[in-house]
């Protein structure tokens, strides 16, 4: 199973962009995470939404169609989600009816280097995706302080756990809408 990353943070040395490299050494067997960037991507205008579309929107929009599941990990700014991942989303969502969210099982974490680890965005995320179509997991996984825990190690075997848990969680409810949608196909 291929499951594609989106980090909410652009940095070089991003915490968020760790803890999807860690989601992808804890996935159950059988499934694979692939990071995808969103740097590269215009500010979104209808106006240069065209068809075709800008080459890193085509490529961006490729990768979440092609990936059975989404792991989007999110920093925090200014209690909101950040620019940059806004206006990834903002691209994927077009055309509405056809994104490449709906319908998609989505798994949203995050950290952050505030006490909270980045709950209000990962709520906020959360609400997106429910409104773009995507099957998002009712959960969260708040990293605080994340220049200690993610960086340094610190309580990193009891939030390692939860991550586990939480993406054995998204691949099984993958894997059960992939057999029913096979179901369905051979009926
Ligand atoms: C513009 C800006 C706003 C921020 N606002 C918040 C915030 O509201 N809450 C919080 O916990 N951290 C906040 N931070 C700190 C980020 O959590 C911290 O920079 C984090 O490491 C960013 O994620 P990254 O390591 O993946 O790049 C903010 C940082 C920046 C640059």
């Amino acid at each position: 199973m291929r499951l594609v990353g989106i980090s909410g943070s652009i940095r070089k040395d991003s915490h968020n962009t760790g803890l999807l490299r860690a989601a992808g050494e804890l996935l159950p067997p059988g499934a694979e995470l692939e990071l995808v960037g969103i740097g590269d991507l215009p500010l979104y205008s209808e106006d240069i939404d065209t068809d075709p579309a800008p080459e890193p929107v085509a490529r961006f929009r490729e990768a979440v169609a092609a990936a059975e599941a989404v792991v989007i990990s999110t920093p925090e700014y200014n209690a909101s989600i950040p620019g940059p991942l806004k206006n990834a989303i903002d691209w994927a969502s077009r055309p509405f009816d056809q994104n490449p969210f709906r319908g998609k099982p989505v798994l949203v974490v995050g950290a952050s280097t505030g006490l909270f680890g980045a709950v209000w965005a990962q709520a906020e995320i959360r609400k997106i995706m429910d409104h773009i179509g995507a099957k998002v997991l009712d959960t969260e996984l708040p990293v605080g302080q994340a220049h200690e825990t993610v960086a340094h190690g610190l309580q990193q075997e009891a939030i390692w756990a939860e991550l586990e848990r939480q993406l054995a969680v998204l691949v099984d409810m993958t894997r059960g809408a992939g057999a029913r949608l096979r179901e369905r196909v051979a009926a």
